[in-house]
C-alpha cells in the first residue's frame, strides 16, 4: 500500500524536514503534493530524486487535487491550518497539523507516538502535531510520570531561531555576521554594548537582536505575563499526559543558535524516583537517549548540546542529578532537534503510527 501525500508549507524549514523525513524513513508514498505560498510558484520541490513543482494553495487547487491525496502534513502557520485543515478532512484526508490551530480543541487528538498514540481514531481526520518545546519534554517525562506521578513541573527552555522558521535562522546569521565584522580581540572589552549591537533590519522576526543575545519571550505576551508559548508547554503538557493535576510553570527563552532546543526541567514526584532509577527508566524509553557521564575524560560524552543534537532524531537527556531544594525532585537537561522530533519526525511517526494501528 503507497499513499499520496499532501506537504502544506513545502517550501518552509520545518515542511522540508518533513518531506526528507518521509524519504529517509522510508514512508510508503506514491507521490508528493507539494503546496506553499503564491510566493513559491512555479517552484520545484525533490522528493526521492523526483522533481515536483509547488503548487499554490488555493480552495480550487485543493479541490482539484483532493481525491488523490489520502494524507496531508501542514507546516504553514496557524491561520492557513485554520482555514485549510477542514477542507482537506472533509474530502476524507487525514492532516497532521504542525501549528497550534487544533492543538487545544477537546475532540482533537494532540499526539506523541511514544506517549498517547491510543487518542489517534478513524474519524479523527485532523491531528494535531504538539509544540517543539512540549514534544521533547514529554518524551523523557512521561515514562516517569507513570512510574511515580509527577506534581510539578518547572522548565526554562533555550530555543533555537530554527523554531521560528527560515527566515529567522537567516536573521541569526546576518546580525552575527554584522557583530563579528565590528569587532576586533582588542575591542571585546569595551565600556558599552556600542561593540555588540547592530541596527535591527526592518521588517524583523525577532523583537530584539537575537545576534549574540538572548530573548526572553517566544511569541506574543498574554495577560498573566506569561507568553503563549510558555502556557503552550503547560496546557498540552497536561493534555498529553492527560492529567489536569500536574502543575506547570515555564520560561521560555530564545538564544543564538541556528537548531535543537534545550531544556532544564525541574519535576517534584508523588513517589520517590533516585537518579539511578531514573536513569534506568529513561535508558529504556523509545525515542531518549540518555547522555549523562559527567566525569567522562571526553567532554562529549558528558551530555547532550544542541550542536550534538542537530540532525538526530532521538531526544537526549542529561545531567541528571536530585533537586536540593525539595524531597521527591529530579533536575535534568533535555536536548532534541526541533525541526526533527519537534516537528517533522514526530509528524511522520504520527503517520506511520496510523499505519501501524490499521487506521489508514
Ligand atoms: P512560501 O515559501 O511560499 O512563503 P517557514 O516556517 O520556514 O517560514 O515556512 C513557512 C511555510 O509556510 C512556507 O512553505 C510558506 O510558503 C508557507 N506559507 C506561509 N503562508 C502561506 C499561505 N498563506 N499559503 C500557503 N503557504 C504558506
Amino acid at each position: 500500500m503507497t499513499f499520496n501525500i499532501a506537504v502544506v508549507g513545502a517550501t518552509g524549514a520545518v515542511g522540508q524536514e518533513m518531506l526528507r523525513m518521509l524519504e529517509v524513513r522510508n514512508f510508503p508514498v506514491k507521490k508528493i503534493y507539494p503546496f506553499a505560498s503564491s510566493r513559491s510558484k512555479g517552484k520545484k520541490i525533490l522528493f526521492k530524486n523526483q522533481e515536483y513543482e509547488v503548487i499554490e494553495l488555493t480552495k480550487e487547487n485543493v479541490k482539484k487535487y483532493s481525491k488523490d491525496i489520502q494524507l496531508a502534513l501542514f507546516s504553514a502557520g496557524a491561520s492557513v491550518s485554520k482555514e485549510y485543515a477542514p477542507i482537506f478532512a472533509e474530502d476524507g484526508i487525514f492532516v497532521v497539523d504542525n501549528s497550534s490551530a487544533w492543538r487545544m480543541e477537546p475532540e482533537i487528538p494532540l499526539v506523541v507516538p511514544e506517549v498517547n498514540p491510543h487518542t489517534l481514531a478513524k474519524d479523527k481526520k485532523i491531528i494535531a502535531n504538539p509544540n517543539c518545546s512540549t514534544i521533547q519534554m514529554v518524551v523523557v517525562l512521561a515514562p516517569i510520570h507513570k512510574v511515580a506521578k509527577i506534581k510539578r513541573i518547572i522548565v526554562s527552555t533555550y530555543q533555537s531561531t530554527s523554531g521560528a522558521g527560515g527566515k529567522a535562522m537567516l536573521e541569526l546569521y546576518e546580525e552575527s555576521k554584522a557583530v563579528l565584522s565590528k569587532l576586533s580581540e582588542e575591542s571585546l572589552i569595551s565600556k558599552d554594548n556600542s561593540n555588540f549591537l547592530v541596527e535591527k533590519k526592518q521588517p524583523s522576526v525577532f523583537p530584539v537582536q537575537i545576534g549574540f543575545n538572548l530573548i526572553p519571550q517566544i511569541d506574543i505576551f498574554l495577560q498573566n505575563l506569561y507568553t503563549k508559548e510558555e502556557m503552550k508547554m503547560v496546557n498540552e503538557t497536561k493534555k498529553i499526559l492527560e492529567d489536569e493535576s500536574i502543575k506547570i510553570s515555564a520560561q521560555c527563552v530564545r538564544v543564538p543558535v541556528f537548531r535543537a532546543h534545550s531544556e532544564s526541567v525541574w519535576i517534584e514526584t508523588e513517589k520517590k524516583v533516585s537518579v539511578q532509577q531514573a536513569k534506568e527508566i529513561l535508558a529504556s524509553a523509545k525515542g531518549v537517549k540518555v547522555l549523562d557521564d559527567p566525569f567522562n575524560q571526553d567532554a562529549s560524552l558528558r551530555y547532550p548540546t544542541p550542536i550534538e543534537a542537530t540532525s538526530k532524531q532521538i531526544t537526549y537527556v542529561g545531567r541528571i542529578r536530585e533537586d536540593l531544594s525539595c524531597e521527591n525532585g529530579l533536575v535534568m537537561w533535555i536536548v532534541s532537534d526541533n525541526l526533527l522530533k519537534g516537528a517533522a519526525l514526530n509528524a511522520v511517526e504520527i503517520l506511520e503510527e496510523l499505519l501501524y494501528r490499521k487506521i489508514i
